[in-house]
């Protein structure tokens, strides 16, 4: 059977250590010889690397680790490339959530006008990246999990029609899980109905893979009824149980569907201001919290050798990644959530939106699930979204500053115009260098 490598860009990542983690529980079906750790910030790749190490060792793999900021050397040889990178590093992402809430606005890393401020700065980070796998591993499979996802997916299909990227985010994973722990039935047996756009979209059905049974009017029973919590986990922040907590918010209103939790963002933007501390954001909250407790845990694990007895978990990340890659190379067509050009899937949105719905994933690429128009309360919704997504993604390739305010007026958590035009003029300061010159 062939052995499969694999390149991870954006390896500094302190969810690095559990995608291996994860490919080391798939070892038995997926067989891997070789993973090249690329970064373009070696201290940080170094201290992960270390971390990985570890891992591999507590599980008696024989894999090839490279550590590398090269790319020829990072993909050459890749039958796989997973893409995760921050562009800006957690320093802009600070500004993303800082600046709009100096304004009243949702100040959040990948919703609303900081998530379009990451947008405008991912852009060409990862259209050069796809550039470079295409230059030294043109056959390799691009897992990109880099955020703002949709806006990400929207410029590379814009720019790069024809590159082999399958655009991906682990959040409807997460809330299957949680939903999972509360109904307690494993998310193995979901089979789920959605549809949307990423960070914006809903769950219709779940349906049970063996009964058949939809769960979804249990699952709303018990989000109106109790709430449910997030994933049981020790790093579980204050922010996760307020999000969840939001998730009963949404069903008292709109019972219909499940919403992905991110829709609190614009379905209740002032509400989630009024909860937000504007000097004290998620990038602080992750500081004293994930980031400082994976770098505690890596510095026992270093000095006894060993990950054994140390109780730190990985969210969904690892776990969906390697699923995916198995079912490209094994053609096992699992399905997935997945983000892809709409062509019809959804007949009531346009066929050049990157929708986020179900899809079958096997070593052509994926084949998305049609699943018949939508009610308008939600095209309407998403439409704006995906009309102010697509605003600020031509804004970037046409230098628009008009186009770019467009699509901050019409992002639903920005109240007006004004505001739209504060915020934007403060988010070019603090991006200067990372964004193109908007005229
Ligand atoms: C989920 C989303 C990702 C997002 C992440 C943020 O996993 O799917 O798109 O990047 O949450 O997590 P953090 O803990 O960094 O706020
Ligand atoms: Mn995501």
């Amino acid at each position: 059977m062939k052995q499969f490598s694999i390149t991870i860009a954006g390896s500094g990542s302190t969810r690095t250590p559990g995608v291996f983690i994860s490919l080391m529980d798939k070892k038995a079906t997926f067989p891997v010889k070789r993973v090249v750790m690329y970064d373009i910030d070696s201290d940080r790749q170094e201290k992960i690397a270390a971390l990985v190490r570890i891992v591999l060792k507590d599980a008696n793999s024989d894999i090839e680790l490279i550590t590398t900021t090269d790319p020829k050397t990072a993909f050459t040889g890749a039958d796989f490339v997973f893409t995760q990178i921050r562009a800006g590093g957690m320093e802009c992402r600070e500004w993303d959530e800082k600046i709009p809430l100096r304004y009243g606005c949702v100040g959040q890393e990948t919703c609303g006008a900081g998530g379009f401020a990451y947008g405008m700065r991912s852009i060409r980070p990862m259209i050069e990246l796809v550039e470079l796998v295409e230059k030294y591993a043109p056959a390799a499979w691009i897992l990109n999990y880099s955020n703002p996802a949709s806006i990400v997916a929207e410029a590379l299909r814009h720019a790069k029609p024809n590159s082999r990227v399958i655009n991906i985010c682990d959040m409807p994973v997460g809330i299957e899980k949680a939903v999972g722990q509360a109904i307690g039935i494993d998310r193995k047996y979901f089979e789920p109905h959605y549809f949307g756009i990423n960070h914006f979209g809903w769950y219709t059905h779940i349906y049970h893979t063996e009964t058949g049974e939809d769960l979804l009017p249990m699952i709303r029973k018990k989000i109106i009824g109790e709430g449910i919590a997030p994933l049981k986990d020790p790093v579980t922040e204050k922010s996760w149980f307020e999000t969840y907590g939001m998730l009963t918010k949404m069903m008292e209103l709109f019972p219909e569907y499940l919403p992905n939790t991110y829709m609190q963002y614009y379905l209740f933007p002032d509400k989630v201001v009024e909860k937000s501390d504007p000097n004290w954001t998620r990038t602080n909250e992750i500081a004293v919290g994930r980031e400082q407790r994976i770098w505690e845990a890596a510095a026992t694990a270093m000095e006894r050798g060993t990950f054994e007895g140390l109780n730190i978990q990985f969210s969904a990340h690892g776990e969906f990644i390697i699923d995916l890659a198995e079912s490209l190379a094994l053609n096992k067509k699992t399905r997935f959530l997945l983000i892809t050009e709409n062509n019809g899937a959804i007949p009531n949105l346009p066929a050049d939106a990157m929708v986020e719905i179900p899809a079958r994933l096997g070593v052509n690429g994926l084949e998305p699930v049609a699943r018949g128009p939508i009610p308008m309360f939600y095209q309407g919704l998403i439409m704006a979204q995906l009309c102010a997504e697509k605003l600020l993604v031509e804004a970037y390739f046409e230098n628009s500053y008009q186009k770019a305010l467009q699509a901050f007026t019409l992002n639903k958590t920005v109240p007006s115009a004004a505001a739209a035009k504060l915020i934007l003029d403060d988010l070019i300061v603090a991006n200067k260098g990372f964004w193109p010159e908007l005229r």
